[in-house]
């Protein structure tokens, strides 16, 4: 793959969809994720297999997953935290499995009600069901950078986590900021630290713009050399069990930025702005995307020359 070309895997029908307090219809779940789909969106966390009673909102995931059209070199991923989900998510057709456990036992409890030595122990056995259904696995580490409830997150911590997780089997790990506490200094000194330790290992990073920080993050860990980052369209996102959790770094604004800098996603980002106008629709309220607002670097505007023209020009 050529350096410039940088992954996305748009996660805004899960992380964005789950806190959503109002019932989102199954069949507008679906066109979301068909719209993704087809603007380029190469990977998607479509939903996930946990229980009903924890993520109401995600309770129609098997009818998801059997009723969005596949589209042809896509990876329809969803998230598990143990092998009911595991076995659940084969049984819905996934492309891959994406694990949660959280790196600080406050938050982890809260998430999965479990420790971090029980969810290693459940993501062992998820493992199994996987490597028996030939899929691949991504474990997503929350709190990678700090916990709301524990503040500082030891490196040392998920360095252990990642071994494991290692060791049983996941070619692909994914550093979770879930409550926007990172900065690019230690998204930096992180991924220095942890890179070379897990050569082969595909490293995403997943991002929440909860202070004005995921871009800077997210360049940061570009500098770094990582290539897939999660988001979600429109900025949607949170984690209902981590008290602060808001939106995901928003797609079309990550989107736009990696394309004016030279990189490549193969996403329309004509396309995806498209998408995230009807998904604030889907949602009923204004999302924090910012271009889908102010228009891409290279909107032009007409140069006003009458009075009349200049305060139209104001106004739009
Ligand atoms: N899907 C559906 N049902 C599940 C399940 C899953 N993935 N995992 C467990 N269950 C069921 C069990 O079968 C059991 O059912 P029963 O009472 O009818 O026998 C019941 O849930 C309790 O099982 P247990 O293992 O004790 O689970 P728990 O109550 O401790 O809950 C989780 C653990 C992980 C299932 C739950 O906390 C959860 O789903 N959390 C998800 C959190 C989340 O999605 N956070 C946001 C994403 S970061
Ligand atoms: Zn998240």
């Amino acid at each position: 793959m050529p350096a410039d070309v940088i992954t996305i895997c748009e996660v805004g029908t899960r992380d964005g969809f789950q806190i959503e307090p109002e019932f989102i219809p199954t069949e507008l779940k679906i066109e979301a994720v068909n719209r993704l789909s087809a603007v380029g969106i190469p990977r998607l966390e479509v939903t996930s297999f946990v229980h009903p009673k924890a993520v109401p909102q995600l309770r129609d995931a098997e009818e998801v997953m059997a009723r969005i059209e596949r589209r042809p070199g896509t990876i329809y991923a969803a998230l598990v935290p143990n092998d009911k989900g595991a076995t659940r998510a084969v049984d819905a057709g996934v492309d891959k499995i994406h694990t949660v456990l959280s790196a600080s036992e406050s938050h982890n409890l809260a998430n999965v009600n479990m420790t971090v030595a029980e969810s290693l122990t459940k993501l062992e056995a998820v493992a199994h069901v996987a490597h028996k259904a030939g899929i691949p696995l991504q474990g997503g580490i929350s709190c990678s950078f700090g916990c709301p409830f524990e503040i500082d997150v030891p490196l040392q911590n998920l360095e252990a986590i990642v071994v494991r997780l290692v060791a049983c089997g996941f070619q692909a790990i994914g550093l979770a900021d879930t409550t926007g506490m990172a900065n690019p200094a230690q998204v930096r000194r992180t991924l220095k630290y942890l890179r070379p330790k897990f050569p082969g290992i595909e490293w995403t990073l997943h991002t929440h713009n909860t202070r004005a920080m995921a871009i800077p993050n997210i360049l940061a860990a570009v500098e770094c050399g990582v290539r897939h980052f999660d988001a979600s369209i429109g900025g949607l996102g949170g984690c209902p069990f981590a008290p602060g959790a808001t939106g995901n770094v928003c797609t079309e604004d990550l989107v736009h930025c990696l394309h004016a800098m030279g990189y490549e996603t193969g996403i329309d980002l004509d396309g995806l702005i498209e998408v995230s106008k009807r998904v604030q629709e889907i949602i009923g309220r204004e999302l924090p995307g910012q271009v889908m607002k102010a228009g891409k670097w290279n909107r032009r505007y007409k140069v006003p020359h009458t009075v009349e023209e200049r305060l139209a020009a104001l106004a739009s």
